[in-house]
């Protein structure tokens, strides 16, 4: 099976001395969206998280991402040691590598990645094979480009005589151009010095009116200055999502990429129906992952877990041997040998210790629940230091919120908390104590007491017959 993530150690070249300029200013026209393009997720990342990941990963440390003036969301994921480059206008990919002439100026030795927010494959493999490209060659520009069936909607990649002259964009393109596969995938490599001194030469002299950074090769070419190709082997590393088809392309590409990475390291998918899982997840072999199971974030499952169907783990970290189906788990993390489901919600917060079962139409929240502890139908626990086995009945609720403030309820080792109970926060019950059914318990209850607060049953002789409320079966 492929491998996605290579280790590429050997022969390294250093990345640290060299930046990156990350473009991510376009706007979310073609994705038909309100926020900014970049912001469109693969297998629940953000494009530009991809990117600056991989970025970052390759170990380039002075990164420049150049964004709109009115994207605040796209601000909110970019690093604080990233540099940040303003473009007010949407005039093209070479205007908006212009906005970032100042971070180019003071990083002039040397040389430049450059990369688009939009295309999320882009991996350190390609930036590092690319570089050695560039290197070898003293490139002024280095394009990164890759042979597509279906080239549509990027530029492609002219040559005369077989050697690299320019890149033309498909609104520009004649149709024989057209049917050229060899595309450009947007992963530039550029001596800053000349990238620095070709902006000052790129016009907007083309169909759509825009400065484009591609121009950038046939002014090389013009300069006398040698331009290289580096023609990626894996096709899928380039592509790009401009609308909404082409954004599920890529998380069909990603899904897959990582459920057969998951699978080599002993991951046991059966079936891939629904199952869908971060590529920053890590997972345990001998861990069974099945249909319906979206795993997102940084969400770590230890060995031999089973997992689903229909279930969603959101940034959680599970122990080994856990078993958790149909339920919902959101910034929890739960020990060795849990139970979990069907139709449980962990909310965030959450820490259930070992061997912890929480059962039908369970919710828990910003808890910690000691070993072994069970919580198994209709119950709310919110705010709560329960103890180590526990048992709830049915429907036992923690009134946590009075309407302004939360509360906590702590709940001893071995207390036996009977069906029905109402916690009233903030409230203690002490180890080994148990309530009675149905009790409402406002006042802490001393460890190994019995609390019963209601009200005593009467019952009233033949009070049915006697007002006439008894309907005998027909
Ligand atoms: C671009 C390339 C094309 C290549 C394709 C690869 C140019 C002129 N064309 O086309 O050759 O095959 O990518 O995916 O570069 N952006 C800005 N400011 C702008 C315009 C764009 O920051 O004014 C950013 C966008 O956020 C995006 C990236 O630049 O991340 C690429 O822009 P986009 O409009 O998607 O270019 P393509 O038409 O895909
Ligand atoms: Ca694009």
């Amino acid at each position: 099976m492929r491998q996605f993530y290579p280790n590429h150690q050997k022969g390294r070249v250093s990345l640290q001395d060299v930046c990156a300029i990350i473009l991510a200013a376009g706007d979310g026209k073609r994705m038909k969206s309100k926020s900014s393009k970049v912001l469109c997720e693969v297998l629940f990342k953000p494009m530009l998280k991809w990117v600056l990941d991989s970025c970052f990963a390759s170990g380039i440390e002075t990164v420049c991402t150049v964004v709109s003036d009115h994207a605040k969301d796209v601000l909110a994921i970019v690093p604080e040691n990233c540099a940040i480059a303003v473009q007010k206008e949407r005039r093209g990919t070479g205007h908006a590598v212009m906005m970032a002439r100042e971070f180019l100026e003071s990083n002039v030795d040397g040389d430049v990645l450059l990369l688009y927010g939009d295309t999320p494959f882009v991996d350190e493999e390609t930036i590092r094979a690319a570089y050695e490209v560039h290197r070898a060659g003293g490139n002024a520009v280095t394009v990164v480009t890759a042979d597509l069936e279906q080239p549509r909607g990027y530029g492609r990649i002219l040559r005369q005589d077989g050697k690299f002259s320019a890149i033309v964009e498909e609104k520009d393109a004649t149709e024989e151009q057209r049917a050229i596969r060899e595309i450009n995938s947007g992963i530039y490599w550029f001596r800053t010095a000349f990238l620095l001194e070709a902006l000052n030469r790129i016009t907007c002299d083309n169909a759509a009116g825009e400065y484009y950074i591609t121009d950038t090769v046939a002014i090389a070419k013009g300069m006398g200055q040698p331009v290289g190709v580096y023609r990626s082997p894996r096709a899928d590393v380039v592509l790009g999502a401009n609308d909404r088809k082409g954004l599920h392309q890529l998380n069909e590409t990603a899904r897959m990429r990582v459920l057969e990475k998951l699978m080599d390291l002993g991951v046991d998918i059966p079936f891939t129906d629904g199952v869908v899982i971060s590529p920053d997840a890590v997972i345990g072999a001998d861990t069974r992952i099945l249909p319906g199971t979206v795993i997102k974030g940084k969400t770590r499952i230890g060995e031999g877990c089973e997992i689903g169907p229909n279930t969603e783990l959101n940034n959680c970290r599970i122990g080994e041997g856990v078993r958790v189906h149909s339920s919902l788990l959101e910034d929890s993390t739960v020990g060795d040998g849990a139970r979990i489901g069907p139709f449980a919600h962990l909310r965030p917060g959450t820490t259930l210790q070992a061997g912890v079962k929480v059962g039908n139409f369970v919710e828990v929240k910003n808890s910690v629940v000691g070993e072994k502890t069970s919580i198994a139908h209709l119950t709310y626990i919110g705010d709560s230091d329960v103890g180590a086995g526990v048992n709830f009945g049915c429907g036992v609720v923690t009134a946590n919120y009075d309407g302004a403030k939360k509360h906590r309820t702590v709940v001893g080792d071995g207390a036996f908390i009977c069906c029905n109970t109402n916690l009233i926060a903030p409230v203690t019950l002490g180890e080994g104590c148990i309530t009675g059914a149905g009790t409402t318990v406002t006042d802490d209850v001393p460890p190994y007491a019995l609390a019963i607060g209601r009200q005593r049953q009467e019952n009233k002789e033949n009070w049915a017959k006697e007002k006439g409320k008894y309907r005998k079966k027909q």
